[in-house]
């Protein structure tokens, strides 16, 4: 890839939202010839978002609120995923979820994009199981592209206002296929998660897509 030919270009995925009518704009997106990647949040900082080593209790543990269906969590309940990080940057991934009666999980890695493609912006690698990229893309396939300060349920912000870390962010990925969004905060009311959804919207992903609010109760105890 030739990062000179690098452009950020308005990306215009002009669709509207199916179910509620919010139209959706131009938003900020990086071009690399191949494929469009959201912007992450402008002043990202990881240190905001991960914990700060690859394994143990010090990972921050972060619940999935809503996302875009994906084949991989088809069936998923009590989404979480536990995020560390190595010295040099590269942020460690857990996925968990509870199909059935079964609680299972994946590791990966994700080692931060090119700086062209802004802070916040990584690419997730599950080693040989599937991980979520689009066809013939190779920048980022996750990227941060909101984070909030805010607890769920307070005015949406944006700004640190003395507060030290992240409390809910909204993840995109390449060429715009596929979103999440995460909260420290396991049980959010409905209306609020709602809320959330329409940012996901305004930043671009459409909702055209199926999704789905993560069921997060009734999960297995913490050990
Ligand atoms: C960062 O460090 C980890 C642990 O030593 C290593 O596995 C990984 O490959 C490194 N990442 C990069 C991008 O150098
Ligand atoms: C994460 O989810 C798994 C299974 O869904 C659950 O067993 C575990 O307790 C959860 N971790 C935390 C810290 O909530």
């Amino acid at each position: 890839m030739h990062l000179a030919a690098l452009l950020t270009v308005l990306a215009a995925p002009v669709l509207v939202a199916a179910g509620a009518a919010h139209p959706v704009g131009t938003v900020p997106a990086t071009w690399d010839g191949q494929c469009a990647y959201p912007r992450p949040q402008q002043g990202f900082k990881a240190s905001r978002y991960v914990g700060p080593q690859p394994d143990g209790d010090s990972r921050a543990v972060w619940y999935q609120l809503a996302a875009q269906d994906q084949p991989f969590s088809s069936d998923c309940r009590c989404v979480n995923a536990s995020y560390g990080s190595f010295r040099n940057g590269t942020v460690t991934v857990e996925n968990r979820c509870v199909r059935g009666e079964t609680s299972s999980g994946i590791k990966g890695v994700a080692p931060p994009a090119a700086p062209e493609f802004g802070a916040g912006a990584f690419r997730v690698d599950f080693g040989a199981r599937s991980t979520n990229t689009a066809e013939g893309c190779q920048g980022p396939n996750y990227i941060v592209q909101k984070a909030y300060y805010n607890k769920p349920g307070e005015k949406l912000c944006t700004k640190a206002k003395g507060r030290r870390q992240y409390e809910t962010v909204i993840v995109s990925s390449d060429n715009f296929d596929g979103w999440f969004v995460l909260s420290r905060t396991r049980n959010v009311e409905q209306r609020v998660v709602e809320e959330y959804i329409k940012e996901v919207a305004a930043l671009g992903n459409p909702l055209t897509k199926p999704y789905s609010i993560t069921d997060q109760s009734n999960c297995p105890a913490v050990p």
